[in-house]
């Protein structure tokens, strides 16, 4: 099943025990597997998901991942506090959308499914567009899971999409996390998914957000990180204030404080229309 949507965005879904139309084949072995990690896909350069997971301990990361984790934990000694903090925040605003009755969740950058994971009771579309990650997350995808690989910076048509193929009732109030992924968007690209989660998600729609900042870094370990940071997507550090400005340029109201230790956090509730196409 392919789409007008699916055309545009080049997403391919898996649900749970359904049909699909998959991730590339090679990369069906992720991180973590047995095997020579150098075959796998995304092994010669660091990923993202892959670094954050080897700051937190975890298993599903190569040797170039764990090389650059302890790279940059040498220049910012508390960045694996800062990263197992954004892992909590995301648990409790999630308990808290299920304690709500929200039904759907839309996880946008959703990265590697780990064992610390939260369950999510109702429909979950999982996003994102690392090859391992989103073969990790079919891995675990089950009935009521859906794993799409696509560009979350063409938020039109992937909701476009997801509205297709009905995988959530999107004039319906839906629980979107974007935890630690505004980080690796540029300010056009941030502004540009904001605004359209704004305009298109309906009214109490809550988008939970966290992204790392640069407030309690030095002029001299900000510079020493981005040159360091060689993994992929790339990184944009910014303060509190400029996060902040990414979110209430798309007209989404802030809660004060949200920056704390090098951590942005924010749970937004969208004003939204009708969920309907513009
Ligand atoms: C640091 S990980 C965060 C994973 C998870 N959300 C969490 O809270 O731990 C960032 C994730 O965002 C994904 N990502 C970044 N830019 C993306 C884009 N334009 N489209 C889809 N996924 C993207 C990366 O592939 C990566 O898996």
């Amino acid at each position: 099943m392919v789409s007008r949507s699916a055309a545009q965005t080049g997403a391919a879904v898996v649900a749970g025990g359904g049909w699909s139309a998959s991730a590339p084949q090679s990369a069906s072995r992720a991180a973590g597997e047995t095997g020579d990690a150098a075959s796998c896909v995304g092994a010669a350069q660091a990923a993202a998901n892959r670094v954050a997971d080897a700051l937190l301990g975890g298993a599903r990361n190569f040797a170039v991942d764990r090389a650059l984790a302890d790279q940059l934990t040498v220049i910012v000694p508390g960045l694996r506090h800062v990263v197992r903090r954004a892992r909590t925040f995301r648990r409790h605003a999630l308990d808290a959308a299920v304690h709500r009755g929200c039904t759907q969740l839309l996880d946008l950058g959703a990265g590697i499914p780990t064992t610390g994971a939260p369950r999510w009771p109702g429909i979950a579309v999982y996003v994102d567009n690392d090859p391992v990650a989103v073969a990790d997350l079919r891995r675990v995808a089950s009935p009521g899971r859906f794993v799409m690989s696509a560009d979350i910076l063409a938020p039109e048509a992937l909701l476009d999409l997801i509205d297709d193929l009905g995988l959530l009732r999107l004039h319906e109030p839906v629980t979107v996390l974007l935890t630690m992924v505004l980080h690796h968007l540029d300010d056009v690209g941030a502004r540009y998914l904001l605004t359209t989660l704004a305009q298109r998600l309906a009214a109490g729609s809550r988008l939970i957000v966290s992204a790392l900042t640069s407030d309690a870094l030095t002029d001299a370990q900000r510079h020493a990180v981005v040159t360091a940071y060689t993994a992929a997507p790339r990184l944009y550090l910014r303060t509190t204030e400029q996060t902040s400005a990414i979110l209430t340029a798309g007209h989404l109201r802030v809660p004060h404080p949200c920056g704390r230790g090098g951590l942005f956090t924010a749970t937004v509730t969208v004003p939204g229309t009708d969920g309907t196409r513009r």
